[in-house]
């Protein structure tokens, strides 16, 4: 089974899409994991479903001083990766932001960016709007305008108020939200997507080419005939349940200082004895793809010829 990112759902009311997310999530193919929900209002009604559902609550009052400090620390407590925002209504500020770049989610009614902000419906009436949505976005200092991950059209139709645009969105809502989440996280356990982000950077060095290794994706360094492996991808082998990929280290002192230090990112590879092949996890949302580039670049001098390498070395102090 791949890894499941740990998600935390931030709402402020009702929480029907908190709901949706939640109940995809019992599908058992579903490639993130509800660990927390909480939000700004501590009797949100949501909050009770999701704490009948045995998923974590956590009750703040967005009034409260330290507010944002408190969130952060909840959320870190409970080990979420990824933030769903499912009609949390407050501005997030921008150290929050920082802190969580890149891992907040905001689903709006609109199809962005037709009509953001709030009173969405209203506007696409009065626009005289044919068809309407939802969209499901990456969250960015600017409201309503982070990259767009996903979007769903909904028809407006003659004699339609609010109420009812709203209502038939929402249907929409609920089943886009948690589709697109799932597409977007599985990407980070989907080993054949993982592979071209490797060899977009392997192939990027020079003098390099792909080839199998025992079966696994892999770059070699060097001419055709006799080159030498410096990246193997390590796809759920023996029964683990990650994804990772091999790199040559400087030796078996580095590799069990590294493990020690992060043995959440590093591995040992089984059966690859004393060859100073060490194993980085790259199935997390959270992975730092400019140290998987470095890393990358370290094996590929460990493994050039020295023709290669030193041509390099002269090109890149030049
Ligand atoms: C939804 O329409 C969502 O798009 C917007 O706020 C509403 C939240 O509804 N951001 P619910 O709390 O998920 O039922």
């Amino acid at each position: 089974m791949p890894r499941r990112t740990r998600l935390a759902i931030l709402i402020s009311g009702r929480g029907s899409n908190m709901a949706a997310l939640i109940y995809a999530a019992k599908a058992e193919d579903c490639p993130y994991e509800p660990v927390l929900v909480s939000g700004n209002k501590p009797d949100a009604p949501g909050l009770d479903l999701a704490e009948a559902e045995g998923v974590a609550v956590e009750r703040l009052d967005g009034k409260a001083t330290g507010f944002w400090e408190t969130l952060h620390e909840k959320l870190k407590a409970h080990g979420a990766e990824m933030i769903a925002l499912a009609g949390f209504m407050r501005i997030i500020p921008r150290d929050f932001l920082e802190k969580w770049d890149g891992k907040i989610v905001n689903i709006h009614p609109s199809l962005l960016p037709k009509h953001k902000g709030i009173g969405v419906h209203e506007a696409v009436l009065e626009a005289g709007e044919k068809v309407t949505g939802a969209s499901v976005h990456k969250v960015i200092p600017k409201l309503d305008s982070g990259n767009i991950l996903g979007q769903v059209e909904v028809a407006v139709m003659p004699g339609d108020t609010v109420e009812t645009l709203a209502d038939r969105v929402l249907i929409a809502e609920h089943q886009l939200y948690p589709k697109v989440l799932s597409d977007y996280l599985g990407r980070f356990s989907d080993p054949e997507w993982l592979t071209e982000q490797v060899a977009q950077r392997a192939l990027a060095l020079p003098e390099t080419l792909a080839k199998t290794s025992h079966g696994s994706p892999a770059w070699r360094v060097g001419s055709k005939s006799s080159g030498k492996f410096f990246a193997i991808m390590w796809i759920r082998h023996h029964g683990e349940d990650h994804v990772g990929l091999l790199v040559k280290c400087a030796g078996q002192d580095e590799m069990a200082g590294l493990i020690e230090a992060d043995p959440d990112l590093y591995f040992r590879p089984q059966y690859y004895g004393p060859s100073n092949w060490i194993g980085i996890r790259i199935d997390r949302p959270d992975t730092d793809w400019e140290h998987i580039e470095s890393w990358l670049y370290r094996s590929w001098v460990e493994c050039a010829p020295a023709r290669v390498a030193k041509l390099h070395k002269a090109a890149a102090e030049f």
